[in-house]
């Protein structure tokens, strides 16, 4: 694993043969906002990082292989810091075209992107040159137009915000820390969906990753049971839970509720 640019503001590290993470530190997220750069006759880029983090990340691409050669360019979900650069990559790209999931790039990319983008279905086989990218649908796994990776070669997942953590100076890293995976991914984005998630565990697992490659914080690698089993048990715990609070509540009468109440933020307090 080669560090090229750890006193720079955006790192780029080999994690595996031909995969660099690109790493931005962001700075009110106290965490890395990652890109990963796969080389081979069609390089290709998953994930642009932020608008504002464009000349740092194409001057740390650049020290790999010419960021104008760039293939293809994989949004996994539409948000800024996932493809915030898209359009300044494809303004010095002129070769690169733009995937990402059906849902992303009819309801936000087709609009954003200022070239077409196509649109990949779950399971499908992304031909990049020698290497193969299986997309794996997730939807309202933290995004509803959400898809997520893996690498047939290397088998390295590409998980979007899933198992993310904070900081960002080690590219990679064995220890496990997926209690505070979980804990940062509920804080910010609240308890996932139960079946999207267990939905999306099994394939994920079932593709028996080598690395979980996120879009915040290190690559981890060594041991990964341990992080499915911190995210399944986050939602089935609270399944769990659910039926022994309807069974405290007191029971409202039909015509109790003739006028719907706006959902509240606050706890519910009857
Ligand atoms: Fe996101
Ligand atoms: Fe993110």
């Amino acid at each position: 694993m080669a560090d090229h640019a750890t006193d720079r503001r955006t790192a780029i590290a080999e994690v595996a043969p031909g995969i660099h993470r690109l790493s931005s530190y962001h700075e009110p997220w106290r965490s890395s906002i990652n890109g990963y750069l796969l080389t081979g006759t069609e390089p290709t880029l998953i994930s642009t990082g932020m608008r504002s983090h464009f000349d740092d990340t194409w001057n740390a691409i650049a020290r790999v292989l010419d960021p104008s050669t760039l293939r293809w360019i994989v949004i996994l979900h539409f948000e800024a810091d996932e493809c915030g650069a898209l359009n300044e990559f494809l303004a010095r790209a002129p070769h690169a075209e733009t995937l990402a999931s059906m849902r992303a790039a009819m309801a936000s990319l087709a609009d954003f992107a200022v070239r077409p983008v196509r649109g990949v279905g779950d399971g499908e086989a992304i031909a990049a040159g020698e290497r193969t990218l299986r997309v794996i649908d997730a939807p309202y796994v933290h995004a509803w137009d959400g898809i997520m990776l893996v690498e047939e070669r290397t088998q390295i997942a590409f998980t979007g915000d899933l198992f993310l953590q904070p900081g960002h100076v080690d590219a990679i890293i064995r220890d496990d820390r997926s209690s505070l995976s979980v804990q940062l991914y509920r804080t910010f984005y609240g308890t996932p969906p139960e079946v999207p998630l267990q939905r999306v565990l099994d394939r994920v697992e079932a593709s028996a990753p080598t690395l979980l490659a996120p879009g915040h914080g290190s690559v981890l690698a060594g041991n990964l049971a341990p992080y499915y089993r911190a995210y399944r048990q986050s939602v089935s715990a609270l399944a769990a839970l659910r039926p022994l609070a309807e069974g405290t509540r007191p029971r409202r009468r039909v015509d109790d509720d003739a006028s719907p109440r706006p959902p509240s933020l606050s706890r519910e307090r009857d």
